[in-house]
C-alpha cells in the first residue's frame, strides 16, 4: 500500500471559486479518490491562502477584520467544494498556528544555513496610506508610448516591460496621493547557493518534460535572490526577531500544504515525519495551474531544503480553462462561478466534462458549451445509464428484484475487467480522457449486447423468463463495472447506483449473481440548452464600457454556431468600409496578430491588430483591398491601441480568408 499526500493550490481567501479553479480541484480531486478506490493511504490537503495585500485591503474597504474575512470566504469555499465533491481530508488555512510555526522554523533553517541576506532597496511608499505599494497598485504612464493608467510593471498598450518606479506620472491606486521612493531593508532567499541542487532535482524526472525544459531557461539567466519580505502594514507572520518585517505571502503559502498535513496528523493520530522527513518514503504531490510553476519547482524545494524537509515527488501542473474558444469573460457570461454553475446544472457534469478533456500535459483545455451538453447527454444519460435502465424493470417486475445466477457471457464480462488495468494506468498517468475513452468503448459494447439479445422482446416470449433474467443480469453487472470505473469522476452518481445495486464500488469486481437489486430511480437527467443559457445570463456583467475587451486567448478550432438574430437597426450601426492595406507587419511577442495599417479614405489611416498571421505573411497583404469595421471602439492590447476590425472567415490558424472586394471598390466607401 502507497503512502500518498496530495495537495492543489490554496485559493486565496478574498475571491469566490470558478470554473477556471474548478479545473484543478477537480482534477485533484479524480486523482485522490483513485488511489484511495485503489487502497492506497492517500490524503487530499488544502487551505485557505489567507495573506497579502489585497487581503487586507479588501477586509478593510469593508470594514471589518482580515480574520473576518477569511472566516465568510472559507465557509463559502467549504461549500462549494463539497458541492461540487472535491472531498479534501483537511481544508485549513495558512493564518493557522501550524503554519506559523513551520514558517519559522524554515525561515531559522534557511537563516542557519546562511542562506538568508538582507539587502536595501528603493520602493514606491504611498504617502497618504503610509505603505509600500506593490506593483500592481501603482498607476501611471507608460515610460516608453506614454500610454495612461498603466499599472505595474508592463505597459499594456506597447507591451514595454519596466520598473513600476520608472512610470511618469505615478499615483497610488488606493489613495491618488504620488508616491515617493523610500528605502527599507529587505529578505531574500539567495536562491543560487541552491542552484545544483535545483538542477538536477528539476531534471529528475519529477516534472512535466515541457515544464523541466522551460526552467532550464531559468538557469540560464542565473537564478535571483528571492525577496521574501515585505514592511508593514502587511496581513501575513511577523518575520522573527524583526520589529516591523512581515513575510512575504508566496513565503508561507506553500507550508500551508504541511501546515494543513500537521492540522490534519493531529486529528487523526497521523505520523507527519513520515510524510514530511528528509528521507521519507511516501510520495508528494503538489496539483499546480501552469502559472506557479516557478514558485513549486524553484522556490519551494529551496525552502524545503533549507528546512530539511523532503521535496516533492512529482509537480503536476494543468494549463488555464477557455470556454468557447476565450478566456473567461464578464460580458460574455462565461466568467462562471462555483456557487452561479450550482444554481444550474449537476456538478457531476462538469466532472466528467473536464475528466473527457484533461491529460497530463500543460495545454489549455476548452470547455466548449455546446459540446458539453452534448457530450454529457450522449455519453453518461445515452449510454451509461442508459445499460441500467434498459435492463432493470425487467428484474424488479418480473423476478422480484432477483439477478441470475449465472451470467450469460462469461468471456465479456471479464473483458470489462480485464479493460481495468489499463483504466486504471490512465488515471494514475492523470490520463483522463482516454480513461474516459476507454470506458465509453465498453459501455458501447455494453448496448451493444443488448441491442443483440434484445431483452423487450424476449420478455413477451413464452418460457423465456431464465433467459430474460440472464440477459438482463449481464446488462446490469457490466452497467455496474463501468459504474466502478466512473466512480473516481461521479461520486454522487457512483453512491446511488450502489444503492440501487445493494452492493459496493470496487474496481474489477466480481459479478453480482443470484443477488437482490433495489429499484431502479433514474440516475441522471439530461442538460438542457436552456439551463446553460440561464446559467450563462447569470453570468454576464456588462463591463463592455468600463473594461477592455478580453483578448481572445485560443480560437476554437470548430466553427462557431450562427449567432442569434440581431435588429437591423442594430447592423444598420456598423460602420463598414473598404479599407487599403497600406502596411502590414509581424509583432514581436504576439502568435497570432498582424499590424495593419488601413487607409480608409481621406487621409484617414487606421491601425488595427488582426489574428491572421497563421494565414498571411505581412508582405503579401501590402496594397490589398479589404473590408474593415469603422466604428469600432478603440482597443486597448498588449501591443498597442487597435482601431477597428478587418473581417475573415474560416476556422482559424491557416484556413482564415479576408474579405476581398471587387476592382474598382476605393478606400472609405461605405458598404452597403
Ligand atoms: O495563485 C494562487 O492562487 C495562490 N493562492 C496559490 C498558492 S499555492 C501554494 F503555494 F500555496
Ligand atoms: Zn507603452
Amino acid at each position: 500500500m502507497r503512502k500518498i499526500l496530495v495537495t492543489s493550490a490554496l485559493p486565496y481567501a478574498n475571491g469566490s471559486i470558478h470554473i477556471g479553479h474548478l479545473v484543478e480541484y477537480i482534477q485533484t480531486d479524480i486523482w485522490v479518490r483513485f488511489q484511495k478506490m485503489q487502497g492506497n493511504e492517500c490524503y487530499y490537503v488544502c487551505a485557505n491562502d489567507a495573506h497579502g495585500t489585497p487581503i487586507m485591503l479588501r477586509a478593510q474597504k469593508e470594514g471589518i477584520t482580515p480574520e473576518e474575512l477569511i472566516a465568510r470566504v472559507h465557509t463559502e469555499h467549504n461549500q462549494d467544494f463539497q458541492d461540487f465533491s472535491v472531498q479534501f481530508d483537511n481544508f485549513y488555512s495558512t493564518h493557522s498556528d501550524e503554519n506559523r510555526h513551520f514558517s519559522s522554523l524554515i525561515y531559522k533553517g534557511l537563516q542557519a544555513g546562511g542562506h538568508i541576506i538582507q539587502k536595501t532597496i528603493k520602493q514606491a511608499y504611498d504617502p497618504e496610506k503610509q505603505m509600500f505599494l506593490p506593483d500592481r497598485f501603482i498607476q501611471g504612464e507608460c515610460p516608453r508610448c506614454g500610454a495612461k493608467d498603466q499599472y505595474g510593471d508592463n505597459c499594456e498598450v506597447c507591451g514595454a516591460t519596466y520598473s513600476p518606479t520608472d512610470l511618469k506620472n505615478p499615483v497610488s491606486a488606493l489613495s491618488g496621493a504620488t508616491p515617493i521612493e523610500k528605502e527599507s531593508e529587505h529578505y531574500f532567499v539567495n536562491l543560487a547557493d541552491f542552484e545544483n541542487m535545483l538542477k538536477e532535482w528539476t531534471k529528475s524526472g519529477s516534472l512535466q518534460p515541457e515544464v523541466s525544459n522551460k526552467l532550464g531557461e531559468w538557469f540560464t539567466d542565473g537564478l535571483q535572490a528571492w525577496d521574501i519580505s515585505r514592511d508593514a502594514p502587511y496581513f501575513g507572520f511577523q518575520i522573527p526577531d524583526t520589529e516591523n518585517k512581515y513575510f512575504y505571502v508566496w513565503l508561507d503559502a506553500p507550508i500551508g500544504y504541511m501546515a494543513s498535513f500537521k492540522n490534519l496528523c493531529d486529528q487523526k493520530g497521523l505520523n507527519f515525519d513520515e510524510f514530511w522527513a528528509e528521507d521519507s518514503e511516501a510520495e508528494l504531490y503538489h496539483f499546480i495551474g501552469k502559472d506557479i510553476i516557478y514558485f513549486h519547482a524553484l522556490f519551494w524545494p529551496a525552502m524545503l531544503t533549507g528546512g530539511k524537509f523532503r521535496k516533492p515527488t512529482s509537480i503536476f501542473a494543468h494549463g488555464f480553462l477557455t470556454v468557447d474558444g476565450y478566456k473567461m469573460s464578464k460580458s460574455r457570461g462565461t466568467f462562471i462561478t462555483a456557487r452561479c454553475y450550482l444554481d444550474h446544472l449537476n456538478p457531476e457534469y462538469l466532472r466528467y466534462y473536464y475528466a473527457a478533456k484533461l491529460t497530463p500535459n500543460v495545454d489549455d483545455i476548452d470547455l466548449n458549451l455546446e459540446d458539453f451538453i452534448q457530450r454529457v447527454n450522449s455519453d453518461l444519460v445515452g449510454k451509461v445509464v442508459n445499460i441500467a435502465s434498459r435492463c432493470a424493470g425487467f428484474i424488479t417486475k418480473r423476478f422480484g428484484g432477483m439477478l441470475a445466477d449465472a451470467l450469460p457471457d462469461v468471456a465479456l464480462y471479464d473483458s470489462f475487467i480485464e479493460a481495468g488495468a489499463e483504466i486504471a494506468q490512465d488515471y494514475e498517468a492523470r490520463n483522463y480522457n482516454k480513461a474516459m475513452r476507454g470506458i465509453m468503448a465498453l459501455a458501447d459494447k455494453a448496448n451493444q449486447y443488448i441491442d443483440e439479445n434484445k431483452p423487450w422482446v424476449i420478455a413477451k416470449e413464452e418460457g423465456k423468463d431464465a433467459e430474460l433474467q440472464a440477459i438482463c443480469t449481464q446488462g446490469l453487472n457490466l452497467f455496474r463495472v463501468l459504474m466502478s470505473y466512473l466512480t473516481p469522476i461521479l461520486p454522487p452518481m457512483s453512491q446511488a447506483a450502489e444503492n440501487f445495486l445493494n452492493a459496493p464500488m470496487v474496481w474489477q469486481p466480481e459479478a453480482l449473481l443470484n443477488h437482490k437489486i433495489e429499484k431502479f430511480k433514474p440516475l441522471m437527467k439530461r442538460i438542457e440548452q436552456a439551463q446553460v443559457d440561464k446559467m450563462v445570463d447569470a453570468s454576464k456583467e456588462d463591463l463592455a464600457a468600463t473594461q477592455p475587451a478580453a483578448a481572445p486567448k485560443k480560437p476554437a478550432n470548430d466553427n462557431p454556431p450562427i449567432a442569434d438574430v440581431i435588429a437591423y437597426d442594430d447592423f444598420a450601426k456598423v460602420d463598414l468600409r473598404i479599407a487599403k492595406i497600406v502596411n502590414a507587419e509581424h509583432v514581436e511577442g504576439a502568435d497570432k496578430l498582424l499590424q495593419l495599417t488601413l487607409d480608409i479614405g481621406e487621409e484617414n489611416t487606421r491601425n488595427v491588430f488582426a489574428g491572421i498571421k497563421d494565414a498571411y505573411a505581412p508582405e503579401t497583404l501590402i496594397g490589398r483591398y479589404t473590408v474593415m469595421v469603422a466604428n469600432l471602439a478603440p482597443r486597448k492590447m498588449r501591443f498597442g491601441i487597435s482601431e477597428g476590425m478587418v473581417l475573415a472567415a474560416g476556422p482559424g490558424k491557416k484556413d482564415l480568408w479576408i474579405l476581398s472586394p471587387d476592382e474598382g471598390a476605393q478606400p472609405g466607401m461605405k458598404v452597403k
